[in-house]
């Protein structure tokens, strides 16, 4: 064990997690919560969206090869982003692990993946096409540092609570290419729950009416759950080992902690103060 709670264990696990889940889904907010509230040091996040935006921005020769598909709400060719992510994951700071958000989203992508890397965890976070159409159109992210807000927890002036930097609207989430993408996904990405199914690395949250805090929570514990089956093939070695007994019993009780903080943290969501919860 013991994934990445305590990097320095010798006799740890690295955990690779896909994040899968419809645009709006909150893949970025998670991944936001878990690396920055939890503390989760040494794991890597991979959003192949913020990698495209960002050659957008740069006006790279990428960025303009691909401006005019996610503008639209379609896919980049497989081609073009199997490749930019074999790249990204040839790095060496992937090695205390990574969630990827955004890839594979094509069934061409998933096999690419598998010949890539070993994943422990997909992470299917599912919400109704009401509800992402809400988020959407409210959602305003950070130009300065990326942080992401919804208009209905955000005051006015709008500005980054956190570097006070200008909030914009994405060019994807008007209600055009919001409705191309749920589609793009139904067609292209809902396969790969089937995929991932087979292979038993699948789980399911339902975030509908979840805040953001309860589905970090609930997706911890899913990381917990697999840190707990692989120290248990490992347990002979552990116990084998005083030294690696007492880090173990250190990293369960600070797994069991960092669980608490996120149920404690959790604030109602707009859809909690107005509606019954449907989960
Ligand atoms: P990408 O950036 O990956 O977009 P996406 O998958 O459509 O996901 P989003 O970033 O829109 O949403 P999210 O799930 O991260 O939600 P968020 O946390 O922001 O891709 C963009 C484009 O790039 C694609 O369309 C495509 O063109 C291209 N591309 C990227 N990868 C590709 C690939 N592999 N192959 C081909 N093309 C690719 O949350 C949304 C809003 O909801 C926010 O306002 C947030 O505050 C709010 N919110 C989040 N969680 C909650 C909650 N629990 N309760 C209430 N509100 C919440």
């Amino acid at each position: 064990m013991v994934c990445y709670l305590k990097i320095k264990l010798f006799w740890r696990f690295i955990v690779n997690i896909v994040l899968l889940g419809k645009p709006g889904s909150g893949k970025g907010s998670l991944v936001e919560i878990l690396l920055k509230s939890v503390g989760c040091q040494g794991m890597i996040h991979i959003s192949t969206g913020n990698i495209l935006r960002q050659n957008i921005k740069d006006g790279t020769e990428l960025g303009q090869l691909i401006q005019s598909y996610t503008e639209q709400g379609q896919l980049v060719p497989d081609e073009v982003i199997i490749d930019l992510v074999r790249d990204r994951l040839s790095q060496s700071d992937v090695d205390y692990g990574f969630i990827l958000d955004g890839f594979p989203r094509t069934v061409a992508q998933a096999e690419a993946l598998t010949e890539m890397t070993k994943l422990d965890l997909v992470v299917n976070l599912q919400v109704s096409d009401k509800e992402i159409i809400r988020r959407l159109s409210g959602r305003r992210t950070c130009r300065q540092c990326g942080s992401i807000y919804h208009t209905d927890s955000i005051g006015d002036p709008m500005v980054c609570e956190k570097c006070e930097g200008e909030l914009f609207i994405r060019s994807d989430d008007k209600l055009e290419a919001i409705a191309e993408r749920l589609q793009v996904y139904r067609v292209e990405t809902d396969p790969l729950v089937n995929f991932y199914k087979k292979q038993g690395i699948l789980c399911r949250v339902r975030c509908t009416g979840k805040s953001r805090e309860e589905v970090s929570a609930l997706v911890w514990d899913q990381i917990m759950v697999f840190s707990l089956k692989k120290m248990e093939e490992n347990i002979e070695r552990i116990f084998a080992n005083p030294e690696a007994r007492r880090e173990l019993a250190e990293a369960l009780a600070e797994g069991r902690r960092i669980g608490e903080q996120l149920r404690k943290a959790s604030i109602p969501t707009y859809e909690q103060m107005h509606t019954p919860c449907d989960i």
